[in-house]
């Protein structure tokens, strides 16, 4: 029989999170599993300016017909300043939509898979448990190297780049470009001036995550590091996706854009993407693009998304000042940001969290402190040190 072959999968233990903390009875559990960010209520509302232009979306949308393979192209050029910032001529990155970052994210496995089979990808860890499955599925080659210790939560810079020294020609980088997913230790501006050295002395190619830009330290800033190694790096990729930033989870949405070193390759390389993304979904869902690029069309609009955003980031700073406030345990997560961190607790300590208190964590460790409020933060603290 066919399906004989097939091995037993494990459920993604991640996503397993979400079930789990719905079937809990308990009115004070808490979730810091998936990362979605959620407001101090408690919920994950849609963004106001999301709801406006879903409303314009309503009344002028005038077809649903098919837009192609690239998706929504206004979108992907919408998004290009706000990625890239203004000293980059647009015209020098391809980009198309893809169905959310991790769509991005296959979609740049496959386009090395298909430039140069088996090629290394050199991945730090810990890192974000979906990345491994989607390159090594590419058949590419997973190199690894240490990226944090989280017994004293600090990025061992050393050997990361001690790691990417020894990395040749042509391999690729997998670089997180802010809010480090699961440790929330990012590189200071001076790493990233190191490290985009180093892939331009190596020829090295940068591959950025960026899945959570201006939750960070903001939108700009966030995207400080993808734009550093774009002044060094020849061929540099990165994989975007709106999906935290505009809270757009299960619309699916995301870009995948490409700068190559020669710019004659970038019909040749768009085509190659183009190609790719036809035969894996063939077009990408519009909804969710449709509504970005609404709010990117509209200065009023793209106002009240910063806004919303500003506020998102600035309540999840709150929480973390108010963990290391209330227990210096938690001082390190006061410099981290982004919506997670990796705290120093093992398996069986979560595994407590979760039976005795209601808190639900991944076994790594990792805490979406997004899902904490100025008003759980005393449980959790209290929790924690009952565990330690
Ligand atoms: C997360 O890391 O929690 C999110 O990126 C959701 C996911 O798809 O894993």
């Amino acid at each position: 029989m066919l399906f004989d072959g097939l091995k037993p999968q494990a459920p993604d233990a991640l996503l397993a999170l979400i079930g789990l903390f719905a079937a809990d009875p308990r009115a004070d559990k808490i979730d810091l599993g998936v990362g979605v960010y959620r407001d101090e209520s408690g919920g994950t509302p849609v963004f106001r300016s999301v709801k406006a232009a879903e409303a314009k979306l309503l009344q002028t949308q005038a077809s649903k017909s098919y837009l192609g393979p690239e998706g929504d192209i206004r979108f992907t050029e919408l998004l290009k300043p706000i990625v890239f910032g203004g000293k980059i001529d647009p015209k020098s990155v391809v980009g198309v939509q893809t169905p959310g970052g991790t769509g991005a994210l296959r979609l740049a496995a496959e386009l090395i898979a298909a430039a140069k089979p088996g090629t290394k990808v050199w991945i730090g860890t810990p890192t974000w448990p979906n990345h491994p499955p989607v390159f090594a599925s590419a058949n590419l080659t997973l190199q690894t190297y240490r990226y944090f210790d989280q017994a004293s939560q600090t990025i061992l810079f050393d050997e990361m780049i001690e790691a990417l020294s020894r990395a040749e020609a042509g391999d690729v980088a997998l670089l997180h470009g802010c809010c480090h997913n699961p440790t929330g230790a990012n590189l200071t501006a001076a790493q990233w001036d190191q490290v985009a050295e180093l892939v331009a002395k190596r020829g090295l190619i940068p591959l950025v995550d960026l899945a959570y830009q201006g939750l960070g330290a903001g939108l700009e800033q966030d995207a400080a590091g993808l734009r550093r190694v774009l002044e060094s790096a020849g061929d540099v990729i990165a994989a975007f996706s709106c999906d935290k930033n505009f809270g757009l989870y299960r619309d699916r949405v995301g870009a995948l854009y490409v700068r190559s070193q020669q710019s004659a390759q970038s019909e040749l390389v768009l085509a190659n993407m183009l190609a790719l993304a036809r035969s894996n979904w063939s077009m990408p869902p519009d909804h969710g693009a449709a509504v970005v690029r609404t709010i990117l069309d509209d200065a009023d609009l793209t106002a009240d998304w910063t806004a919303e955003l500003t506020s998102m980031r600035l309540r999840i700073a709150e929480v973390r000042q108010a963990l290391a406030a209330g227990d210096s345990f938690f001082a390190p997560q006061e410099k981290q940001q982004g919506m997670f961190s990796l705290l120093p607790l093992n398996p069986d300590q979560v595994a407590t969290l979760r039976k005795e208190h209601g808190i639900y964590m991944a076994g790594s460790g990792r805490a979406n402190l997004a899902g904490l409020t100025l008003k759980t933060v005393p449980k959790f603290i209290a929790a924690v040190k009952s565990v330690r």
